[in-house]
């Protein structure tokens, strides 16, 4: 039977990969990475220089297109899953194509599988429709979160507190969410944190983290703020596109 293995790869950073996960590369047949189109060139590069890095053997490598998502459409969870459906057959169709009935193919992951991304969901989706007979099983990566707090020298969790890792559309919507100090988000569009209008939260904001391009920023959030826009919008107007993940963090409670 066919064995997939869904591989983290960290975030930019070529040398922020495990043992496993470039022991896995090298045992898998087929490594399909995944082009998500315009715009993200730059992360199919980041993971072609570790192939190049690390591949020491007869792997392939197959770039698999994604399907686009309907940004439009007004149900956000029934687009989600349009989309996942169509990624199920464009997957079933790559693995039915490139690999034997014994091989092993390998799906590359930026950061971890476990955050915010959908390679699980459209693998137990391709399971299910029961076209494809496989097994599958996950290498964890280092996340844009533990890159974050790595840099800035923090621990994300205070004594004995929760974390909780949200969306920057749902901070936008919800604010910042009450009980829980520590705040990660990811995902954020634009500049969710402008929502928090609170004197007693620091933000820890990173973009292009563990990149040659890497930025970093910290401070009390209303001061700091305007400073972390500015920055994010030019970088964005150089680079034609970002991707940051930040920190909020509700001081003076330490070891409550
Ligand atoms: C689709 S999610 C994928 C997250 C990924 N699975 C992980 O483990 O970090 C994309 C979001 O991750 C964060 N992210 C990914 N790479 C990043 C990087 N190099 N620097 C800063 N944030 C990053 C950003 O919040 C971005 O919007």
């Amino acid at each position: 039977v066919r064995r997939l293995v869904v591989i983290g790869i960290g975030t930019g950073n070529p040398e922020q990969i495990t043992i496993e996960a470039v022991n896995a590369m090298n045992a898998a047949d087929v490594l399909f990475t995944v082009d998500k189109g315009a715009g993200k060139q730059d992360l199919l590069d980041a993971r072609k220089e570790i192939c190049a890095r690390y591949l020491t053997g007869r792997s392939r490598i197959i770039e698999v297109r994604d399907p686009e998502r309907d940004r439009a459409a007004e149900a956000y969870r029934t687009a989600v899953e349009a989309w996942d459906e169509a990624r199920a057959e464009a997957y079933e169709h790559a693995v039915a194509a490139e690999l034997d009935d014994d091989g092993c193919g390998a799906f590359l992951v930026w950061g971890d599988p476990s955050l915010y991304d959908g390679t699980l969901r459209v693998l137990a989706r391709m399971a299910a429709r029961g076209k494809i007979a496989f097994e599958y099983s996950v290498v964890p990566g280092i996340t844009s979160v533990q890159a974050l707090a790595a840099r800035h020298r923090i621990a994300l969790t205070g004594i004995g507190e929760p974390v909780q890792i949200t969306t920057g559309r749902r901070l936008a919507a919800e604010g910042m969410p009450s009980g829980v100090d520590n705040v990660v988000v990811m995902l954020d569009g634009g500049t969710s944190f402008d929502r928090v209008a609170a004197d007693d939260v620091d933000i820890y904001w990173g973009a292009y983290l563990g990149t040659d391009d890497e930025l970093l920023a910290a401070g009390p959030l209303p001061r700091s703020a305007p400073a972390i826009a500015a920055t994010r919008r030019d970088a964005r107007e150089r680079r034609g596109w970002i991707m940051d993940t930040y920190l909020l963090r509700r001081r003076g409670r330490e070891g409550a």
